[in-house]
Order: structure tokens, then sequence, then C-alpha cells
């Protein structure tokens, strides 16, 4: 059994746990890379992404999502992270509003600042974006884009239910609002949750995702699913002029691992492995945590929101909380107008079963002596 650091542990941490990395995987499909002795990964490649990748992509997400992909819906990208500051290079100038859930993923705030645009808080539930919210917001800032983290939402986890999914779709078309869905944590679910945003709308959605989640983060691939045209306008990003296909030996490795059946492998075990880490996280929760915190189980992802009475700072008692072994990321750093300072999120993913339990263990000390 790993020995537990007696140092601070950051629960705060939202990454996957290194045990999950596929290493045997990529070193297999590595090696058939290299033994193939094909040059087309060390050339340029084309701008949307190499060929292969982008049509094996396309048939793994369509029999994922259960509906129709296309590859030339795919434009190949860095990541998740660099798909979002492509779309917003393309389609706000500064000084632009684009609305973003309240709560919503502070990088994303930090790729939206980049940009100068000004994000604009909508209020969410428990079932994803309020609409009567979002339909004042849309009325008072007609934004060019809505930013959205529709399953396994970061911070809090939410996976947005089909009727909310359909309405905020509805809701932005009439007010010709794009809706850039992260979707990153989306592969993470089994089928029995909402389709991803496309479905409800194909047109008036583009999706970004990645391989950081399903199979490393230290690939830095990932993609923008969307319409043709939409599709188009992002190419005309210098970027690709310059650059060309993104990572395309990297692509020649993911090529690979799809094509031996090895990124299904992978997603299965992932699925079985985030739940049932969900699931004891929840129970030690329940067992830890002082009836002054409350929580709802996600049911799946990485992260847990935590919500304390309205008068506790997270932030301000971060010193504390680290001085008895433990940290967080505060609620208020994931809100544009600092709100949440009463929340805090945890993530469930980053350490080993036992240390993510001691954390646990270290928290509900830290909560029960904030509220004694
Ligand atoms: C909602 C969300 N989007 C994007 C990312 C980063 O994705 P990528 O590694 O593909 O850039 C993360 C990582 O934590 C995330 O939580």
């Amino acid at each position: 059994m790993a020995e537990i650091d007696l140092g601070v542990i950051d629960l705060g941490i939202g990454r996957p746990h290194h045990a999950v990395l596929p290493v045997a995987e990529i070193s297999a499909a590595s090696l058939r890379v290299a033994a193939g002795g094909s040059r087309d990964g060390l050339q340029y490649g084309p701008d949307p992404g190499m060929y292969d990748l982008r049509s094996l992509l396309a048939h793994f997400l369509s029999a994922q999502y259960g509906l129709e992909v296309r590859s030339q819906e795919l434009v190949m990208t860095y990541g998740a992270s660099h798909a979002l500051d492509l779309v917003l290079g393309r389609y706000t100038q500064p000084g632009d509003t684009v609305l973003v859930e309240d709560p919503t993923y502070f990088f994303a705030l930090d790729v939206l600042r980049g940009r100068g645009v000004r994000p604009i808080p909508v209020a969410m539930d428990q079932q994803g974006i309020v609409p009567d919210d979002l339909r004042q917001q849309l009325r008072t800032h007609s934004p060019r884009l809505l930013y959205t983290v529709p399953t396994f939402h970061n911070p809090t986890g939410i996976v947005h239910t089909s009727a909310r999914r359909q309405e905020v779709v509805a809701l932005t078309k009439e007010h010709d609002c794009w809706i850039v869905a992260d979707e990153v944590y989306h592969l993470l679910c089994d089928g029995t949750r909402p389709k991803p945003l496309r479905a409800y709308s194909a047109d008036n959605v583009l999706s970004i995702s990645s391989f950081s989640k399903i199979l490393a983060p230290g690939l830095r691939l990932g993609w923008v699913e969307a319409a043709p045209r939409h599709i188009d306008q992002l190419l005309q990003c210098g970027v690709f002029r310059s650059g060309g296909a993104a990572s395309p030996y990297v692509s020649s490795i993911v090529e690979e691992v799809i094509t031996l059946g090895d990124l299904d492998r992978v997603l299965i075990g992932l699925r079985t492995f985030y739940a049932d880490r969900m699931r004891g996280v929840v129970a030690a929760l329940r067992h830890e945590l002082p009836a002054e915190v409350t929580f709802e189980d996600p049911g799946g992802g990485f992260f847990l929101w935590l919500r304390a009475p309205a008068t506790v700072d997270f932030e301000h008692l971060r010193d504390r909380a680290r001085d008895m072994g433990v940290d967080y990321r505060a609620g208020s750093l994931f809100s544009c107008h600092g709100s949440f300072a009463n929340c805090l999120r945890i993530c469930c993913t980053y350490y080993s079963e036992q240390e993510t339990r001691e954390g646990i263990v270290r928290l509900g000390q830290f909560l029960r002596r904030t509220f004694s």
C-alpha cells in the first residue's frame, strides 16, 4: 500500500490519477508507429488535422454518441483549451460579451479574459442553466456565444438534463447566439445520460473536447466538432495556415490506439474507475462532513461541490485548512463576480483511493472545527 504523504493533500487538483494514464497502450501504439517507418507524422499535415485520425475519431464518436459525426465536421486542436481559444479568436472581438455558467471552469474564464472578452454569468440550478436567467441575459447583452460544460460540469459535477439542453438550445437560437459546449467529460458517462449538445442542434452548437480525460492530457490533442460552415471559419486561423495539422506525430499514435480498439477498452475501464471512485468519495463525505455542509452526488465525473452557510468564506479559510493538511478550490474562483464564497470544489480523481480518503478525513476535521 502506498505511503500517505503527510504534507497537504490538495483535493482541489483536477487531474486524472497517474495509475489510469494508459502507458501500456500508448507505448504499444508508439512502437507500431515507429516500426511502420512512415514519415507522415514527421511532416506538416493538412490544416483540419490528419485525415486518418479525423475519420477514425468521427467513427468512434458516432458509435459513442449514437449520433452521426462526420470527419468534415472535425478540426483537430491542441486540446479543448486551445479549441476554446480558437473559437473565441474567430467569433469574438475584444470587448464582446460571452455568457458563462455561474459557477464555471475557472481556466475558461482566463481564456476568455486573454481574448479581451467580457464574461457574463448565467444562473444554474441542479438541472443545468436556468432558462429565465438565460433569457434575461440574452436580451440584455445580445452575446455572440454561450460557453457551457453540460456533462459533469466543472466545478459542480452537474449533468444538464435533456429538457434543459433542449430549452437552452432553443433560447440561444432565438437570439442568434451560438453555444460552445465544452464536453471533455461527456464520454466518461454511460449511454443512459443525455446526448451531447449537438444532438439538440447540429448547427447552433460547436462542441469542443479532447483526449485529455479519455486517454491522457499530456497528448495535447483535442477537437472542435461543428457544422462545416463553422469549420471553414475556424480554418481561417493563421495558426493552421502556418503550422498545418495539430500534432501529426501524436495523431499517428492516437490513430493506432483507436485502430487497436484500445480507446474503447480504456474508456470502459475509466468509467468504472471514476464511478467507483465517486461512490467511495460520496460515502466518505457523508460520514465525515458536519451537517452545515451539503452536496449533491453527481454520480460520476471528477468534481464535487460543497456548500456551507452563506456567511462562510472558504478562500479566507484556506490557510487554516492547509494547516490541517488539506486544500480545496474556493467557490469564488469559479465565478466572474466572485460569488459562491461559501462553496468549495473538490476533485476525487487525482490521488490514490487511500490518499483521497485521508484527504476527506482531514477536510471533515477542518470543517467540523470551522462549525464547532
Ligand atoms: C471543463 C474543462 N474544459 C477543458 C479542460 C482542459 O482540457 P484540455 O486538456 O483538453 O485542454 C478541463 C480540464 O480540467 C476542464 O475541466
